[in-house]
């Protein structure tokens, strides 16, 4: 276990110290970083005390350290998991080889663009979660979403550090930019769609930390088998904090439903509009959003068939998330049926592993939509939550603007039209969950639409001032 050198201007186990021109060029950095945060953090909560986990070893257990401290005093750092005593390469064409520690030549551009595509969507998740402490529906909740904030900032880092001690001029070229481009930029936007698409009501919250920081997960869990040994390590730590989350998605989205079946039971009727009426949110609503996250979070992992997914596999970069679990690590004759609108299609399963990811993404998904679905029965409703199809609504690969129902039925084009403001949330869905964003800040008091979680943070009452605003 490593400890992390918390007495360097950047906090960081790999020491820093001993190579000067990084440091330097990553000092540099530091400022443009601050600055960033200054402008695109959290607005308006720079004097707050947060109750904030820092991490202080990346060892599984006990890396965590708690106390209240401002955010811009947060120690940002460079903090990689423990190397592993001769690492092989684990899959693709070089399986069984040394793992690198430098970048080979020939895949220089590829990782290059592996790493800032990641990176690109750190400090984007900010930057879209910036004004939501305003509408917080808790002290408890507001702590969580700076917790992710910083978390956020913090995978930055670890993406800007591989940049400058990889990639030389390019990579420092590349660090700049991360800071210049912005969630839903007209300009300069963001890289991938989703982090351009603006959250701006914690129902919308919770589905971004369920969906999209799980896709997160998974694209870390794949980059964490890289043949590149410090990309390997930078991601298997960064994936001991994304846990967190999407703990808060899925224990967000249980108390919504918590609340939802509450209501229906003072008022004996499960109507949507009686719901409403009452402050809460009907669950056919949450399928709403959920339809429309889960299918914006699909796209994120490319289309069902890609020569590139192909390439990254064979070089080494990039695998499948849990490699060990398969039998074929090379994959020479392996293939895949895929549905295409225009009918069944088989494809070297080099060319389908985009799609191999996703399957494995959605059977994650379900794991959440099954316990919710449980808490509905207990309470003695018919109604249950799904995950639209993988075909739905997607604007990448085969299925791309296919009128296909979340059931994942191909339907006529002008009843997909008709239907699809009854599949997402409407103009005036929309208008009804922000009628109910309003912040509450009293130490242990929840807003009226979300149940209160099981426990407090690191076994703190749910009283505790989890941040103290003043
Ligand atoms: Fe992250
Ligand atoms: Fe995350």
């Amino acid at each position: 276990m490593s400890a992390i050198d918390y007495a360097e201007k950047i906090p960081n186990n790999v020491n820093l110290v001993g190579d000067r021109t990084l440091q330097r060029a990553l000092e540099h950095w530091q400022p443009h970083f601050l600055q960033w945060w200054h402008e695109m953090g959290p607005s308006d909560f720079e004097g707050a005390q947060v109750y904030l986990r820092t991490a202080i070893s990346v060892d599984a257990q006990g890396w965590a350290h708690y106390g209240a401290i401002r955010m811009p005093d947060y120690r940002w750092g460079i903090f990689l998991a423990d190397p592993v005593a001769d690492r092989k390469i684990g899959f693709g064409e070089a399986m069984g080889e040394a793992a690198w520690q430098q970048v080979p030549g020939e895949y220089r551009s590829t990782l290059r663009r592996l790493i800032v595509t990641q990176g690109d969507t750190e400090p984007a998740s900010v930057e879209q979660q910036r004004r939501l402490g305003h509408t917080c529906p808790s002290l408890y909740d507001l702590r969580n979403l700076f917790q992710i904030n910083v978390e956020e900032g913090r995978h930055l880092w670890a993406m800007v550090y591989l940049l400058h001690a990889y990639f030389g001029r390019d990579g420092r070229e590349e660090a700049e930019q991360l800071l210049a481009r912005h969630s839903g930029d007209a300009d300069k936007p963001r890289i991938l769609t989703t982090f351009n698409e603006p959250i701006s009501d914690w129902l919308s919250l919770y589905c971004f930390t369920y969906f999209t920081d799980r896709d997160g997960k998974y694209q870390l869990k794949s980059l964490a088998e890289s043949a590149f040994d410090p990309l390997s390590r930078t991601c298997r730590f960064m994936l001991t904090e994304e846990a967190h989350h999407m703990f808060v998605g899925e224990t967000g989205i249980s108390r919504v439903v918590k609340r939802s079946l509450e209501v229906m039971n003072e008022l004996g009727s499960d109507d949507p509009a009686r719901i409403r009426a009452a402050g809460a949110v009907d669950l056919p609503l949450l399928q709403k959003y959920l339809n429309f996250w889960c299918s914006s979070s699909l796209d994120l992992f490319g289309s069902e068939i890609s020569s590139n997914s192909a390439a990254n596999f064979a070089n080494g970069l990039k695998a499948r998330p849990d490699e060990d679990q398969y039998p074929d690590h090379v994959l020479k004759e392996a293939s895949l049926t895929l549905q295409t609108p225009q009918g069944a299609e088989t494809v070297p399963m080099l060319n389908a592993l985009n799609e191999v990811m996703r399957e494995s993404y959605l059977k994650d998904c379900e794991i959440g939509v099954k316990r919710w679905n449980r808490s509905i029965e207990r309470a003695g409703s018919q109604f249950r939550l799904s995950l639209p199809s993988s075909r739905f609504r997607r604007s990448i690969g085969a299925w791309a603007r296919q009128p296909v129902n979340p059931q994942g039925n191909l339907i006529d084009q002008s009843l997909y039209e008709k239907s699809l403001p009854g599949w997402i949330p409407s103009e005036s869905d929309k208008a009804f969950v922000h009628s109910l964003m309003h912040q509450v800040i009293e130490p242990g008091r929840m807003a009226g639409w979300i149940a209160p979680p099981e426990r407090g943070i690191n076994n703190l009452p749910l009283e505790h001032e989890y941040v103290k605003l003043h």
